[in-house]
């Protein structure tokens, strides 16, 4: 055992420096206040596509609705289930791509989530593959349908 290691119940020894599980207090400032104050959070109504993806690892998940309006993303609304992280991911996530081509805005990755929050905990990174990966989907159903309907008026 190393000197940082402590068995269970011992209160002997140092405590250590960080919390190791469910570690939501190390969130940064920029994390705290998406995860307090979450953007885009609800139903679009109406929605052009929704779309739901979760997270396997841990069973959380979100629904993700957008409206698009001449190939862009004019509104994006999301619902979580899930930790502090999938909430602060999802609502920096629709910031991010609110506003912009479809083209640009599937291409969010969950990287560019995390860079844009300054970061999360090594163990909470994970969680932000929610919102990119609802969107491709989101995106993907959005064009099906506008193309049958494309079909549909020929
Ligand atoms: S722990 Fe499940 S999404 Fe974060």
């Amino acid at each position: 055992m190393s000197e940082h290691e402590q068995q269970p119940g011992d209160v002997s020894s140092k405590a250590p420096s960080k919390i190791s599980s469910r570690d939501d207090f190390s969130y940064n400032p920029t994390v705290m206040d998406h995860f307090q104050n979450p953007r885009n959070a609800g139903e679009v109504k109406n929605p052009d596509a929704i779309a739901q993806t979760r997270n396997p690892n841990c069973g959380d998940a979100i629904s993700l609705s957008i409206k698009v309006t001449d190939d862009i993303l004019t509104e994006i609304k999301f619902l979580t289930f899930g930790c502090g992280a999938a909430i602060a991911t999802c609502s920096m996530a629709t910031d991010l791509v609110s506003g912009k081509p479809l083209d640009q805005a599937e291409a969010l990755s969950a990287a560019d989530v995390i860079s844009a929050l300054g970061g999360l905990p090594e163990h909470k990174e994970a969680c932000a593959n929610l919102a990119p990966e609802a969107l491709k989907l989101a995106i993907a159903d959005y064009r099906k349908r506008n193309l049958s309907n494309i079909h549909k008026n020929k």
